[in-house]
C-alpha cells in the first residue's frame, strides 16, 4: 500500500470517496488499523479515558500525548497520521499553539495535529500551517469544551446553532486546515455544511453526508465491560472484550487446576543432564 499523503486525501475527497478514519492510541491498535487500509490514523486525545482510565480529555499532558503519538507512528506504514493537541496546549496564542505543533511532529512524529474550535482558533490555525504542519479542524461539539457546552450534546440543532456552525466550519477552512471533524452534529446540517466546503469532512456522530467518517477503535471494537455508556453513533464492529476475557478466564482456570503448562508449551532437558543436575 501506497503512503496517504496529503495529496491522497485531496484526491478521495476529489472522487468523492469515503475517507476511512480510526483512532489508535499504541502500537499494536495502529499497526491493525493501519493493516485495515484506514485512510488516516488519528491520536485522539480520547486516550485519557480509553487508555488511561482517566475521567475526561482534560487531564492529559502533551508528554503523554507524545508517547502514545510515537508508538503509533513507529507502526504506521502507510496511513496519515494525526496527533490531537490536548487541553491547554494551545488555546493560549498561536505561539503556544504553533510551539506544541512542532513537537508534536519533531518527538511525536505525526504528520498533522488536530485542535478543536472555530472562528477563535483561525489565527491559531494559520500560524502552525504556515509553518508548514497541515491541521485537522474539529467543530459541532468539542469534548475538550464539555463545561462550557454543558455536557455531550448534540450540536446545531436550530437555525442559530447550525449557522453557528457553518461559520466556524467556513472559518476554519479559511484559516487553512486540509480537513475537519464534524462531531455531534444533525444528519441534514451536517450534510449541508459539507456541501457548502471546499474541504473535506470527517463525521462522528454527523451521519452519512460528511467527507469521511472516524470513530475511536476502542469503542467500535467492543473493548470494554459491558453496561458501559456507548453515545448513539457507535457501531459495535467487534466484542474484543469477550474475547479477551474469555481468554484470560481460560487461563486463570487452567493454571489453577494445572492444566497449563502441558508438554506441549514445556522445553525438554536431556533425561541423563537433569539427573546429574539433580544431584
Ligand atoms: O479524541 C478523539 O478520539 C477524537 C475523535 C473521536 C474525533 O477527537
Ligand atoms: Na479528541
Amino acid at each position: 500500500r501506497k503512503k496517504v499523503t496529503i495529496q491522497t486525501l485531496r484526491s478521495l475527497h476529489r472522487r468523492q470517496e469515503p475517507i476511512a478514519v480510526m483512532t489508535a492510541h499504541d502500537f499494536p491498535s495502529a499497526l491493525v488499523a493501519d493493516e485495515a487500509g484506514m485512510d488516516m490514523i488519528l491520536v485522539g486525545d480520547s486516550l485519557a479515558m480509553v487508555a488511561l482510565g482517566m475521567e475526561d480529555t482534560s487531564e492529559v499532558l502533551v508528554e503523554e500525548m507524545l508517547l502514545h503519538c510515537r508508538s503509533v507512528a513507529r507502526a504506521t506504514k502507510a496511513a496519515f497520521t494525526v496527533g490531537d493537541l490536548p487541553m491547554g496546549s494551545y488555546e493560549i496564542s498561536p505561539e503556544q499553539a504553533l510551539s506544541t505543533a512542532i513537537r508534536f511532529v519533531k518527538e511525536g512524529r505525526v504528520q498533522s495535529v488536530k485542535l478543536e474550535g472555530g472562528k477563535e482558533m483561525a489565527p491559531t490555525i494559520q500560524k502552525i500551517t504556515t509553518a508548514g504542519i497541515p491541521v485537522l479542524g474539529h467543530v459541532g461539539l468539542t469534548p475538550q469544551r464539555q463545561n462550557a457546552l454543558g455536557g455531550f450534546r448534540v450540536q446545531g440543532k436550530t437555525r442559530d446553532g447550525a449557522l453557528r456552525i457553518l461559520e466556524d466550519a467556513l472559518a476554519v477552512q479559511q484559516a487553512g486546515c486540509y480537513a475537519m471533524v464534524l462531531e455531534a452534529v444533525p444528519e441534514d446540517v451536517a450534510a449541508l455544511i459539507t456541501s457548502k466546503l471546499s474541504i473535506p469532512t470527517i463525521g462522528i456522530g454527523a451521519g452519512k453526508g460528511c467527507s469521511g467518517q472516524v470513530l475511536v477503535q476502542t469503542d467500535m471494537l467492543g473493548n470494554f465491560p459491558p453496561g458501559r455508556f456507548l453515545p448513539k453513533f457507535v457501531k459495535q464492529y467487534g466484542n474484543v472484550w469477550g474475547e479477551a476475557y474469555r481468554a484470560l478466564e481460560a487461563y486463570r482456570t487452567e493454571v489453577k487446576s494445572g492444566a497449563y503448562p502441558s508438554p506441549e508449551h514445556t522445553y525438554p532437558a536431556p533425561k541423563e543432564e537433569v539427573e546429574a543436575f539433580a544431584k
